[in-house]
This record gives structure tokens, sequence and C-alpha cells, in this order.
């Protein structure tokens, strides 16, 4: 088979661009030990629903006044199903998937990260506006994708 020069050279580019990005990547998780955006903490995805406070979750208030809300992703839905914020709380989320990658967003309020099995997300919000939220998974997990969404009032 005949390959033309300038299509050799250009496939050379292109593999040898592949291998720099494989590289770039490889070289942030293992050596620079990355991890998914905003994960503080592992978790054991088999034993969620036993580890504290993930073994209850929604919101809790802290002694300084602010909350802490802790949900559990799993195909397809989030727990708990509602959760009710009052006005003007600042929130800390604690997000953990027991499946596979899942996402956690309220738009217009910058609430968004990624949620990966084995670590715990952690994203947050201070609700100065009140009404009715909607909080979907923008991950796409799997065929009932577009029913995981929940509400978050605020009040
Ligand atoms: Cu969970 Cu998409």
């Amino acid at each position: 088979m005949h390959i033309h020069r300038s299509e050799r050279i250009w496939l050379t580019f292109g593999l040898a661009m592949m291998a720099v990005f494989l590289a770039t990547i490889t070289t942030a998780a293992v050596v620079d030990g990355i991890v998914p955006p905003s994960n503080v903490q592992t978790i054991d995805p088999a034993k969620v629903s036993q580890t504290p406070p993930f073994d209850h979750p929604g919101l809790h208030k802290l002694a300084n006044g602010s909350y802490e809300a802790y949900y559990v992703a799993h195909i397809f839905s989030f727990e708990p199903h509602h959760l009710s914020v009052p006005l003007g709380a600042h929130v800390t989320f604690y997000v953990t998937s027991t499946d596979v990658e899942h996402g956690f967003s309220v738009p217009e309020t910058g609430i968004n990260t990624m949620v990966t099995p084995g670590w715990v997300s952690t994203v947050s919000h201070t609700f100065t506006k009140p009404g009715k939220y909607l909080l979907v998974c923008n991950e796409y997990c799997g065929a009932g994708h577009q029913l995981m969404a929940d509400a978050i009032e605020v009040r």
C-alpha cells in the first residue's frame, strides 16, 4: 500500500500528539497523584449505607450556623430525594456514589461536580434566593440517566 509522503507526515504527527496526551494524563494521574475534581476523602462504595454520615443522608446543621448536606447518588436517583434549605444558608455538599460515575449539578448556582464511586465530592453554596432548585445528574450513567433529578427547596 502506498501512502503519500504528506499523509505519512500528518499521520506521524497525529500519533505523536496522542502519545504526548497519553503521557501527560498518565504523568498527572500517577506521578502528581491527580484525583477526580473536588474530592477530598475516599469511601468504600460497597459500604456507603453503613458509613456515617452517609448512613443518614440529608441536611445537618453545624454549631457555627452553617450546614452540611450528605448525598448518595446511585442509579437512577439521589438520596435524599428532597432537601429543604433555610434561606441564606451556607451549605457544603458531600456527595458519593455507590455504583457508577454520576454528576451533581444545580443549574444557576455554580454547584456542579462529578461523583465518582470511592470518592467524596465536595461543593459549597450560599442560597440567597428562595425557590425550588433542580438538582440533576449531568454525567451519562445509564438507561435511566434522564430520570435522575431531584429538588432542593429554599425558603
Ligand atoms: Cu446519574 Cu446520570
